[in-house]
């Protein structure tokens, strides 16, 4: 989460249940490096004391636009002019209309209004039972309020405090922050659509055995979720992998190469940039048998014919649009030495503009990588660094020679 540090938020809480998530909110800005001055509405407090939120943010809360505090008594001022954004989270319906209306009643909207909106934004994570959320009066604040230039999050969906299931809880706190990153991200492939492969195959030899690899799929997945932060469309197809869903990336899980060769050609030719992280396999079982092949049927270890699958990234290279230049294509090397020289060939090979090559040993299953991106003009290093952090450099990378 590199963008949240040193980043100042108001993080005002309004008068719902959600106010318990606020508090876990709060703990993780400050753990991602931001600073956060709390302010809170009567409403919040009711759900939740100032003393909890002062002792996790470390400053003292705010709830009253007459708190001689300020020497000049201006909190609705003073505080919002050094911060990156002002957060409402959670973001009650009555707060929202009120928000909308412009009316200042209280410290909170008060603030709201009197922001530098071109230097402050305004964020709201709304929380409210399923029937408020979907009345219309609601969603037509909420398209009022985006129009309006303010950032709305979404709703998750679930069992609420009431005891109704549906749409209107606040999102997780994990997930504000995530998209608190992508807000603050460089939109640097804005309205780019990628495609993803990423993780690895796994090639039935009957229904309880395969052939797969140790690719983790973190490199992907990383990638995509770079992508999504920096304004892009993404479609991630996946391998057999145990990794959550980047935010806002629309994935489909497949298991074969094969499998993954069809969903691949079926979404490639409405994409800008098309990556292959995946490590797919190279041969699979010439037929797979229905039934557990048994040992005691078979006087020495079975043969497995293998035959070769189809190169997804080389078919891809070659259609129309990647000779062209409107797919731009990325390949990955997993090799074990001789990375340069290796990562050179595989680029010609594959006829691909870029490729990234890493040491898969090295790398296989854990959180840092370092890459080597070889592309016409030479080659360059992206030092030892988590898969994140690497992922950002590449989209910088990617969009330079996209643009
Ligand atoms: O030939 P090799 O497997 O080393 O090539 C690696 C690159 O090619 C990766 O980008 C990988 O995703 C892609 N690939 C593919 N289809 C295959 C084999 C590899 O797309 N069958």
């Amino acid at each position: 989460m590199k963008q949240l540090k040193n980043k100042h938020f108001v993080l005002g809480l309004t008068g719902g249940i959600a106010c318990y998530k606020a508090a876990e909110l709060c703990r993780a800005l400050i753990k991602a490096g931001a600073s956060v001055q709390v302010v809170m509405t009567e409403g919040a407090a009711q759900f939740i004391t100032p003393v909890t939120m002062q002792a996790l943010s470390d400053r003292p809360v705010f709830s009253s636009q007459w708190d001689p505090r300020e020497s000049n008594n201006m909190a609705h001022i003073n505080l919002s002019r050094d911060a990156d954004a002002i957060l409402i989270a959670p973001a009650s319906a009555e707060f929202v209309a009120k928000l909308l209306h412009g009316r200042a009643d209280d410290l909170l909207s008060l603030m709201c209004l009197a922001r530098p909106i071109e230097k402050v934004p305004l964020i709201v994570a709304p929380a409210m039972n399923k029937e408020m959320w979907s009345n219309p009066a609601t969603q037509r604040n909420m398209a009022q309020l985006t129009q309006d230039g303010v950032h709305v999050l979404g709703v998750g969906a679930g069992e609420q405090a009431c005891g109704e299931v549906g749409d209107g809880r606040m999102l997780e706190p994990l997930e504000i922050l995530e998209a608190l990153e992508s807000f603050f991200t460089r939109k640097l492939l804005l309205g780019k659509k990628l495609l993803i492969t990423a993780g690895p195959t796994y090639e039935a030899i009957d229904p309880v055995r395969g052939i797969t690899n140790l690719s983790s799929g973190k490199m992907g997945f990383a990638i995509a979720r770079a992508c999504q932060r920096a304004g892009a469309q993404v479609k991630l197809i996946s391998g057999p992998v145990s990794l959550e869903t980047p935010h806002g990336v629309e994935r489909l899980d497949v298991t074969s190469a094969e499998q993954m060769y069809t969903a691949t050609l079926e979404s490639v030719d409405s994409a800008d940039v098309f990556i292959a992280t995946a490590a797919v396999a190279d041969w699979k079982l010439s037929s797979v048998v229905d039934q557990k092949i048994k040992k005691k049927n078979e006087k020495s270890p079975p043969k497995l014919d293998l035959v070769e699958n189809p190169d997804i990234l080389k078919t891809v290279a070659q259609t129309s649009r990647a000779k062209s230049g409107a797919l731009y294509c990325v390949g990955f090397a997993a090799e074990s030495e001789n990375l340069q020289a290796l990562a050179v060939e595989k680029r010609i090979a594959k006829g691909v503009p870029l490729l990234v090559a890493n040491i898969g040993p090295a790398t296989f299953g854990l959180d840092e990588n370092a890459l080597l991106l070889v592309d016409a003009e030479g080659a360059k290093e992206l030092p030892w660094a988590s898969k994140e952090e690497l992922a950002t450099q590449l989209v910088e990378e990617l969009a330079k020679r996209i643009s």
